[in-house]
């Protein structure tokens, strides 16, 4: 690389010295074509009902969601990813709830699309807001099984596919799933729908408030800071490597675009993944990642506006094309 010229000659701060040229310099910026809303949904009438470890969030009835999905319509966001809350009653050992084609998510999912059926729809794939344990897959003596659990799963993603989601995202890092689930929809002429893998999908603290949001708490003792174990199918947090492998894969199998997960964390992932595959990558910036913010900016500790601007800023400068995200409609409100 070519850094021309030595100081004093060479001055970078001339190119900050006002707002125009940083913003004629500027390499990446971040707008609304950038934001998945990431979004709650109950199976309740209530219209919105608070999470409290994700102040500014609420789970929404189906009503709710669908004059959401109009909100994100008029605020020009692409893609709403639904994420369900079903009652604790619906839940049981293998998640059977998760393939009832009159369930929650194939509810929300066809009102939303009525509403506003300009605005992509993204679902889900994985068992853990259906278990009564709180796991992605089936358990089966103490463990979870993969092949078993990746059969559910490409039967769950066809329901989801057949009520009218745009894009399927698969969770919960069983291996073979993205393939399965290619297979499954192609076979039922479903070949239009897309697939987001969770291709690079660690196994984090920072999931915590989604298990107060889900209500999935039980696993890992009920508390909502403790995210529970799911180590033996999510990645280590140690593993770099790892990521281009798993992400390898899943591009074999079909996945027309790639998620890491957690986001601000893994910067570095989102940028080996983007490097070595150069397909649409995206980040989630996870429940815990909001919460943090939103806790912060609550102890007047940090400008939240500015640091939640500057956090969806960085995935793009790492290499992401979008981000999965709870501050979209508040980020899309600023950006217009
Ligand atoms: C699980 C799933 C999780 C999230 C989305 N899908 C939690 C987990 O893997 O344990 C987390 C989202 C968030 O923390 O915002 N299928």
């Amino acid at each position: 690389m070519n850094y021309a010229g030595k100081y004093p000659a060479a001055r970078p701060r001339r190119l900050r010295q006002s707002e125009w040229v940083r913003r004629l310099v500027r390499e990446h910026c971040l707008g609304v074509d950038d934001l998945i809303w990431a979004m709650i949904v109950h199976d309740g009438p209530e219209p919105a009902i608070p999470v409290t470890a994700m102040p500014g969030v609420a789970r929404l009835s189906v009503a709710g969601a669908a004059e959401a999905a109009k909100r994100a319509a008029k605020l020009g966001i692409p893609a709403i990813a639904v994420f369900p809350h079903i009652d604790a009653v619906k839940k049981d050992a293998e998640g059977r709830e998760a393939l009832n084609p009159g369930g929650l998510v194939c509810t929300a999912v066809r009102a939303m699309k009525d509403a506003a059926p300009e605005v992509g729809i993204m679902v889900d794939v994985a068992l853990d807001p259906f278990t009564d344990h709180g796991h992605d897959g089936l358990l089966r003596d103490g463990r979870i099984v993969n092949d078993e659990t990746v059969k559910v799963l490409a039967e769950q993603a066809l329901i989801q596919v057949k009520a009218g989601a745009d894009i399927v995202a698969p969770s919960d890092m069983m291996d073979g799933r993205v393939g399965a689930i290619r297979a499954a929809l192609d076979g039922e002429g479903c070949q239009d729908a897309l697939i987001m893998s969770y291709a690079a999908k660690y196994a984090s603290g920072f999931y915590g408030p989604y298990r107060e949001a889900i209500g999935s708490g039980k696993l890992g003792g009920g508390s909502v800071a403790n995210p529970g174990d799911k180590r033996t199918y999510q990645m280590d947090p140690g593993n770099s490597d790892e990521a281009l492998r798993e992400v390898s894969m899943d591009v074999a199998e079909g996945a027309d675009m790639l998620l890491v997960k957690p986001g601000l964390p893994y910067l570095d992932i989102v940028r080996r993944v983007k490097d070595a595959f150069a397909l649409p990558t995206f980040a989630f910036q996870v429940s815990g990642e909001y919460a943090m913010i939103k806790a912060a900016a609550a102890n007047g500790w940090i400008e939240e506006e500015r640091v939640m601007l500057e956090t969806l800023l960085a995935f793009k400068r790492a290499g992401a094309d979008g981000i999965v995200t709870y501050f979209a409609p508040v980020a899309a409100e600023t950006l217009v």
